[in-house]
């Protein structure tokens, strides 16, 4: 049996997107920017304005106001360094996390190096940000916001309504990185008080390589890449039309489909959580209540994760330990050491996450095979 559960690294592409998308790379494949009077490229342009709406129909936003890029870290860079750009005279503080996804916290590093300055909240033991460290951590030099709505590692959902209700108050840009949510929870981005949101569709049975920046109408933010005139001057490169359409197709199924999706993955969850419980020295990271529906972070008393990894992809089942974007990094999650796990527990650490294709009967399987795993490996391990 093959059995994925490493969801939140990526999904497996809905067989509807894809069915969308394959005549946009063989007859429909004309570009719209350069086939002015082309009827097919006019039926490329109308389907990747399509996308758009499904897009803002689900943000509760305007068309004009979504951007198409590469993907959730091009959306992160261009988010930060687009803000940064857009103020390099004066320079400024950027508020942002310690848990936040690499392609937040990198960028940080390079806008540092320009001249900005970086601040971080601090996080409870559940990834929790309060917004009172918030308040308290605004001034009058603070430009940006940038915190995210989900983490990817842990699942724990921050309170994004307080915190972009604080940086409408002081009249500070508000990003969040929705990579993990959009298409799995609600946002509503207006009442969120959201300037600037990031998605990703293949973090929700679309295409690689594909993805959004919501930019508020008014926000002043630069190009941070140079070249043609695309997506309202602000984005340039030829754009990625059936990735574009595969995107707003992958949206328009979620719209319909996400709380029948909520409550499956659920179900699956509770089915493991049910099962890890009787097993002693397994303790659920994240927060317990205001989590993705999807995920489980497990950290194992005396099981390496790499052993547990290796063990369950023999027994065919796919999960990750830590972050599955940065497997190949062999020290600690990040993450997990911010929530206070000391190196050896967080070495400790899988994640699970589930989604729409798994089946009742592979987590059947999992839980077998993994109380199997968890038992053995500890016979051997020293005590
Ligand atoms: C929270 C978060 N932000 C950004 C990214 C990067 O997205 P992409 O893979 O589309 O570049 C990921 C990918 O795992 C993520 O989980």
């Amino acid at each position: 049996m093959y059995v994925y559960l490493n969801n939140a690294a990526t999904t497996k592409t809905d067989g509807r997107v894809l069915f969308k998308m394959s005549k946009y790379y063989s007859e429909l494949f004309e570009n719209p920017m350069t086939s002015n009077y082309s009827p097919l490229a006019k039926n490329v342009e109308e389907e990747m304005e399509n996308s758009r709406e499904n897009v803002a129909k689900l943000l509760n936003v305007k068309r004009d106001e979504i951007y198409f890029t590469s993907g959730g870290t091009e959306s992160d860079n261009w988010a930060i360094k687009g803000i940064a750009l857009s103020n390099w005279d004066k320079k400024g503080e950027i508020i942002s996390t310690p848990i936040e996804h690499m392609a937040v916290l990198k960028t940080l590093e390079t806008v540092k190096k320009w001249g900005f300055d970086i601040k971080f909240l601090p996080v409870d033991k559940y990834g929790m940000v309060d917004p009172e460290d918030l308040k308290k951590l605004i001034t009058k030099k603070t430009l940006l916001i940038s915190v995210m709505h989900a983490n990817n590692e842990i699942g724990t959902i921050e309170p994004i309504e307080e915190i972009g209700k604080i940086a409408k108050e002081n009249g500070v840009i508000f990003h969040t990185d929705s990579v993990q949510s959009f298409c799995h929870i609600d946002i509503d981005v207006n009442k969120m008080n959201i300037d600037l949101l990031s998605i990703s569709a293949h973090k929700f049975y679309g295409p690689k390589g594909v993805g959004s920046l919501y930019i508020r109408k008014g926000i002043d933010i630069s190009p941070f890449m140079d070249g043609g005139h695309q997506e309202n001057e602000l984005r340039s490169g030829t754009h990625n039309s059936p990735g574009i359409i595969g995107l707003g197709e992958a949206v328009k199924i979620a719209t319909n489909e996400m709380e029948e999706e909520k409550k499956s993955v659920l179900f699956m969850k509770k089915m493991i959580e049910d099962r890890v419980k009787n097993i002693e020295g397994i303790n659920i990271n994240g927060h317990p209540e205001k989590r993705l529906p999807n995920n489980l972070s497990l950290t194992i008393d005396r099981v390496n994760a790499e052993t547990m990894l290796t063990y369950l992809a023999v027994n065919g089942i796919i999960v990750s330990a830590g972050s599955a974007c940065s497997a190949k990094e062999k020290s600690a999650s990040h993450v997990l050491k911010t929530i206070g796990l000391p190196d050896e527990l967080a070495h400790n650490t899988i994640r699970i996450s589930l989604g729409k294709f798994n089946l009742v009967k592979e987590i059947e399987y999992f839980n077998e095979v993994f109380e199997y795993g968890v038992k053995k490996f500890r016979e051997m391990a020293p005590k």
